[in-house]
């Protein structure tokens, strides 16, 4: 007889109704593949009578997820609901208490929990993964713990929040400002309930800190990122960015230094032609670096039914197949604590803000930049109407603790004229 692995699942919302769907639809693949009939057993969701597009008739129904994490017949507790605390923290302590593999889309609660839930599935000696919290469809979680195994990771690099991605490229394509396309990204479902996980970096921040975890064998420490969202990126900014043939990505860069591990999430200019700067709309890249393997750039859909489904089953079948491989890649108690460290690498600056037009002004700016050991490599002042000039500044690369420096002098001007932002540019 066919052996079976048993799916309870928690949430079934788009991901959820995506999964069901693949189970049914490709079940025969799935067994050939893996040896296993996977089958669902039962399922959990906040509204029993909402229409979902899939056929839940032969399924139990449970009210409480984690009632459903417990049921004998589950032998993988799969969590779609999300939540960093919650019923989607509990359910998954209460699935690894009764022995049951956990397959998650988490990524706040595995950001803000990963080394206890980790610990607790090797304590239980189950799997506890989560390829769907990252990148959505791109199989980075795999790629990073499998296919570079044999690499010292030496940098990270992604665009993963793909409704940035959206807002940023639809401004540039249309001409239009932030409020008018963050409206039209709402109207269209691209939004998170908390609009601020997308748009403050949160939700992108998550995922970079649990690739750090895998790349360099370190406790998963969400606190340690530095975030920047990308509310006060303009339009000027995004046209002067092409004109200096860059594009402004929310890009989340991880690697660890001699004095220690940088997490960055901040919107920087990309060169316009790299695989990077080429990114529109939704889509996610994620770009890898290691000793041995030199670069590789690994792009996909970052959400949606299918590809975040497809990740979800990624891991199910690899469960199905025997495959436990640790949650972060090495055993939870062999994860060390790397210290938090503010970034230092020297990077080229842009920097935008706005200076009354008058004798002596823009003097006393390049003053502050001089005395915050900032050399200008390029200066725009563009057309303006009124006393308000708009400055564009490209800088020689510089540490960012100068650029501080120089933004707080800038900022306290006395004929600065509106808020100075600096944005990294990284050339990859
Ligand atoms: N809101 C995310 C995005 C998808 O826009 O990429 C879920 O992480």
């Amino acid at each position: 007889m066919t052996k079976s692995l048993r799916l309870g699942i928690a949430g079934l919302g788009t991901v959820g109704a995506g999964v069901i769907k693949i189970v049914q639809q490709n079940a025969a693949l799935l067994s050939a593949r893996s040896g296993v009939s996977v089958e669902v057993t039962a399922v959990c969701a906040q509204s029993r009578t909402k229409n979902r597009g899939v056929d839940l008739s032969n399924y139990a129904w449970e009210d409480d997820p984690v009632t459903l994490a417990k049921r004998d017949d589950v032998d993988v507790y799969v969590e779609l609901m999300g939540g960093e605390d919650g019923p989607a923290k509990a359910s998954v302590e209460a699935a690894l208490g009764a022995g049951k593999h956990v397959v998650t889309a988490n990524k706040a609660l595995l950001a803000h929990h990963g080394h206890a839930l980790a610990s607790a599935a090797e304590t239980a000696k189950v799997s506890l993964r989560f390829e769907a919290a990252v990148a959505g469809g791109i199989p980075v979680i795999k790629a990073l713990t499998e296919g570079l195994a044999g690499n010292k990771i030496t940098r990270i690099m992604g665009v993963m929040n793909g409704t940035c991605n959206y807002i940023l490229t639809r401004m540039e394509h249309s001409g239009l400002p932030y409020d008018q396309i963050f409206e039209e990204a709402n109207k269209l479902g691209f939004l998170e309930a908390d609009p601020n996980l997308d748009v403050g970096g949160i939700d992108a921040a998550h995922k970079l800190v649990l690739l750090s975890s895998i790349a360099y064998g370190t406790q998963v420490d969400f606190g340690a990122a530095q975030l920047q969202g990308i509310g006060e990126i303009s339009i000027d900014d995004i046209t002067a960015a092409k004109d200096m043939g860059y594009r402004i990505k929310l890009l989340g860069l991880s690697q660890m230094t001699d004095h220690g591990l940088e997490q960055t999430m901040q919107p920087c200019l990309v060169p316009y032609n790299s695989p990077l700067g080429q990114l529109e709309g939704g889509t996610n890249m994620v770009v890898i670096e290691g000793d041995n393997v030199g670069q590789i750039v690994l792009r996909g859909a970052g959400a949606g039914e299918g590809p975040t489904a497809s990740a979800v089953m990624g891991d199910v079948m690899d469960i199905a197949r025997g495959i436990n491989i640790p949650t972060f890649g090495i055993p939870a108690a062999q994860l060390t604590s790397a210290p938090a460290a503010q970034s230092t690498t020297p990077s080229a600056y842009y920097i935008r803000t706005s200076l009354r037009d008058a004798p002596g002004v823009l003097a006393n700016i390049a003053r502050a930049l001089g005395d915050a050991s900032i050399s200008i490599d390029r200066l725009r002042q563009q057309n303006h109407e009124g006393d308000s000039a708009p400055v564009l500044i490209v800088t020689h690369p510089t540490e960012p603790a100068n650029v501080d420096k120089a933004l707080k002098a800038i900022a306290t001007n006395k004929d600065t004229t509106s808020d100075p932002i600096a944005l990294k540019i990284v050339e990859v």
